[in-house]
């Protein structure tokens, strides 16, 4: 039996339902339903619901042998874990954006505000462009507009966010869709079982 991490909400929501279509299906949950570990339909899995973010920790440390993360937590967690498909759900950017009328001075250390500080600092690095993060935990497009931050880093998925809020996109950092990742020694040691969900899911995708 395979020990699956899913993310709660938006993404897991439609996650489920690849996972469903492949075989692996999850019981339908009763409204007031508090439980977290979740065996599959037919026994050939066990899901457990984990914060997006708390995917790679699991299936790093062993106790999920597969997870599903989008790139996004995936690049900023740096977990030691293998990456097996791309799910092609949860489809977005991230992206650095200012105010509309933001000029960039490149004298000025420039303050940048996101959830993502590890992915940030790589970027800008790579610019040569030094910064100041500001780790925000959501609602980022505030800090602009309060002036907390010359810029942020953050998912754009239609722009709606943006646009409504007297934002822009200034650069594309990467582009970010669900992974299938999987713990680095159950891909050994229960290689036939994570090779079945890998084939199962690449068919339904197709
Ligand atoms: C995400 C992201 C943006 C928004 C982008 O926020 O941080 O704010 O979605 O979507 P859009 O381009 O379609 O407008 P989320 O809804 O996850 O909430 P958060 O503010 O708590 O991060």
């Amino acid at each position: 039996m395979l020990n699956i991490a899913l993310p709660k909400g938006r993404l897991g929501e439609s996650v489920l339902k690849r996972f469903k279509e492949a075989g692996y299906v999850f019981p339908e949950l009763e409204d007031g339903d508090r439980r977290l570990v979740i065996p599959s339909e037919n026994g050939n899995a066990s899901f457990f619901l984990v914060k997006p973010t708390d995917v790679p920790v699991y299936v790093e440390y062993g106790v999920a042998d597969v997870g599903v993360a989008g790139k996004d937590v995936l690049i900023e967690s740096g977990a030691d874990v293998y990456e097996l498909i791309d799910l092609g759900l949860g489809k977005c950017r991230l992206a650095v954006a200012a105010k509309n009328d933001f000029r960039d001075d490149q004298d000025r250390l420039l303050r940048v505000a996101t959830k993502y500080p590890n992915v940030s600092k790589a970027y800008f690095s790579g610019l040569n462009r030094d910064i100041e993060i500001v780790t925000l935990n959501g609602s980022i497009e505030l800090a602009p507009i309060l002036g907390l931050t010359d810029v942020i880093v953050d998912i754009v998925e239609t722009g709606k966010t943006l646009k409504e809020n007297g934002l822009s996109v200034i650069n594309d950092v990467v582009n970010i869709s669900a992974r299938l990742i999987a713990n680095k020694a159950a891909s050994k040691f229960k290689q036939a079982e994570v090779s079945a969900l890998v084939k199962a899911l690449g068919e339904v995708i197709k």
